[in-house]
């Protein structure tokens, strides 16, 4: 089936999304809540695309076809054409949920409901909608273009077909699709948020300089990254609220947040995109 898809959030992930869907020849509908918002999605997927003609792997005229495959839009009800939806919008589960809802009401109703949610339960938003089968976890790692994996989260209600779905449109995506049941931070945040957490306590605890630690792990472990650079790199912010989900989810004090972690997103050092976290940018 040919799907039309519709992307809600046009932040790092969202617009990430648009880009591989029109890149794999899908026309793509991404929304966001205020112009400004689109328009920046367009210029990172403007970017991202250049710095492939640059290196000569698409021409100038598909890069213009890749775009030309992408609407924008601040018109939620612009959604009514898509066959599926993927949202990823702030990591909150009250703005997550009412989304569900109006896509709910505002999909045809066989259209897939898909979250990019880093580890908000799929069960909760599939049941604020009357489609609980059709409601499904489909968490892309950042920077898309280049991470190959889709985790797939099934919820309590979520059927074969729509799995399948999901699976088919990843492998057209060149992503490959790699399933877990629904639970606190899924695989992926699950194994790596207490690790970056921990790095984050060795800092406040003056095990080690930032530069050690994730020296350390790039260097010792093999990691692209160290796991305070991959801090910044996701958000501070997204890290917290990952934890709390982690924390209060499984009810185990190993996962509490660490305290520096929590002072940094107070103090608005959010990583990278705020210009200042363990690092400055
Ligand atoms: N968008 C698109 N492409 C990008 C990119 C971006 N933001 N950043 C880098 N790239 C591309 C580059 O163009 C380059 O492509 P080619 O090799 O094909 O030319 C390639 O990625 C490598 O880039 P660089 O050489 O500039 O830099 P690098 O080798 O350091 O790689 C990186 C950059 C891919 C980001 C690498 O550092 C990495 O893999 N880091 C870890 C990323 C990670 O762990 N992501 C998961 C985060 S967790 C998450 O997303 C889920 C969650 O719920 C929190």
């Amino acid at each position: 089936m040919s799907e039309v898809i519709g992307v809600v959030g046009a932040g790092t992930m969202g617009n990430g999304i648009a880009q591989v869907a029109a890149r794999a020849g899908y026309k793509a509908i991404l929304h966001d809540v205020r112009d400004e918002f689109v328009e920046r999605g367009f210029a990172a997927i403007d970017k991202n695309l250049q710095r492939d003609v640059d290196k000569e792997r698409i021409s100038a005229d598909e890069k213009q076809r890749i775009v030309g495959r992408i609407h924008g839009t601040t018109d939620l009800t612009s959604l009514t054409q898509a066959t599926f939806v993927i949202e990823a919008v702030v990591e909150d589960l009250a703005v997550k949920t009412e989304v569900f809802k109006l896509l709910d009401k505002l999909t045809p109703g066989d259209a897939i409901l898909a979250s990019n949610t880093s580890s908000i339960s799929i069960t909760k938003l599939g049941a604020a909608t009357s489609r609980p089968e059709k409601v499904i976890g489909m968490h892309f790692m950042n920077p898309v273009p280049v991470m190959k994996l889709v985790e797939v989260i099934r919820g309590i209600a979520t059927s074969d077909e729509t799995y399948e779905r999901v699976r088919t449109l990843s492998e057209k995506l060149d992503k490959i699709a790699l399933d877990c049941q629904d639970s606190p931070g899924f695989v992926s945040n699950r194994v790596l948020m207490p690790m970056i957490n921990e790095a984050i306590f060795t800092l406040y605890e003056g095990v080690a300089t930032r530069e050690s630690i994730d020296g350390i792990m790039k260097l010792g472990m093999n990691h692209p990254m160290g796991p305070l650079t991959l801090a910044d790199f996701i958000g501070l912010d997204v890290c917290l609220a990952i934890m709390n989900v982690l924390y209060e989810g499984l009810g185990d004090p190993k996962y509490r947040p660490c305290p520096l972690l929590k002072r940094y997103v107070d103090a608005g050092w959010l990583g990278r995109k705020s210009g200042r976290g363990f690092y400055e940018y």
